[in-house]
């Protein structure tokens, strides 16, 4: 039998957790209600949950147009996202790939083909957005394409077709009651910036010490929670596989933190 949790990725991104569903079996309980993505990026985690809790429980959410489209293309019309990323392969080269990257990547099929192309071609598979949130990476030195498994996208869209898809910036799930949210943020205090905004620790934990009254909360962070204002989280020390590294990262940890008890976890 094929290992599925492999298999559940989409693009390769920046801080993506698809290699942690070990980490999250442990501190995730089976009971957890409705899980909320609140800073979804690649979906990692999303599909991570989808599997694990059945999509109808899950919400994915990121303020990123780009990755909202993409995300809402493979739930609805993952055939024709195939089809344009084929297209766009047949066509590939440096010059080509420049000229996709000027192009719209947030509207419908089209824009997503484009976005799911140029992603899956990036440099080192560092997907980078400036803050007007124009997509600027330069394309891998390989001219070959990755190959896309038609019937692992169909798996992955299928395995989805009930996701909340909302695109909002974090605020906006202030006021959840119930559930468990994971907020896995861009790196605060963090000058190398891959996403369209940094956020200030300060609102982050304004957001956080709201959220923690009323749900189960589960952050990951480089940095110990009590050095950004917020205390009294349950917090383990998570090693990052090579792949899933950030190449100017100080050293190769970071913090997985969670507001409530988990029986039988390690120290
Ligand atoms: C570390 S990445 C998440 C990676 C994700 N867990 C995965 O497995 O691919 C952080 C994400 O937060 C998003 N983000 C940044 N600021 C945000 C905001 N104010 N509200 C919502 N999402 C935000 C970025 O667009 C980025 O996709």
């Amino acid at each position: 039998m094929t290992n599925r949790r492999t298999e559940l990725k989409l693009i390769p991104y920046i801080g993506c957790k698809a290699g942690f569903a070990e980490i999250f079996d442990k501190i995730i309980p089976d009971d957890a209600g409705h899980i909320y993505d609140i800073f979804g990026g690649g979906g990692g985690f999303t599909f991570y949950a989808c599997n694990r809790f059945g999509s109808k429980n899950v919400t994915y959410n990121d303020h990123n147009p780009t990755m909202v489209n993409l995300m809402r293309a493979l739930q609805k019309r993952p055939k024709e996202l195939y089809d344009e990323y084929q297209r766009h392969s047949s066509k590939s080269g440096p010059e080509y790939y420049l000229a996709v990257r000027e192009e719209n990547l947030d509207d419908g099929t089209r824009g997503a083909g484009r976005f799911f192309y140029l992603a899956k071609n990036a440099f080192s598979g560092k997907i980078r957005f400036n803050s007007s949130n124009k997509f600027n990476t330069p394309m891998r030195k390989s001219p070959r394409c990755p190959q896309v498994d038609k019937d692992e996208l169909l798996r992955l869209s299928d395995l989805m077709q009930d996701l909340k898809i909302t695109d909002k910036g974090f605020e906006h799930y202030a006021g959840t009651r119930g559930g468990l949210m994971y907020l896995d943020p861009p790196y605060m205090n963090n000058t190398n910036s891959h996403y369209n905004a940094t956020i200030p620790p300060a609102d982050f934990a304004a957001f956080v010490s709201e959220i923690r009254k009323h749900s189960k909360v589960v952050i990951s962070e480089q940095n110990n929670l009590e050095s950004i204002g917020i205390p009294g989280f349950n917090q383990r020390l998570v090693r990052l596989q090579r792949s899933l590294q950030y190449f100017t990262q100080r050293d190769s940890t970071e913090v997985i933190a969670f507001n409530y008890e988990v029986e039988g976890l390690p120290g």
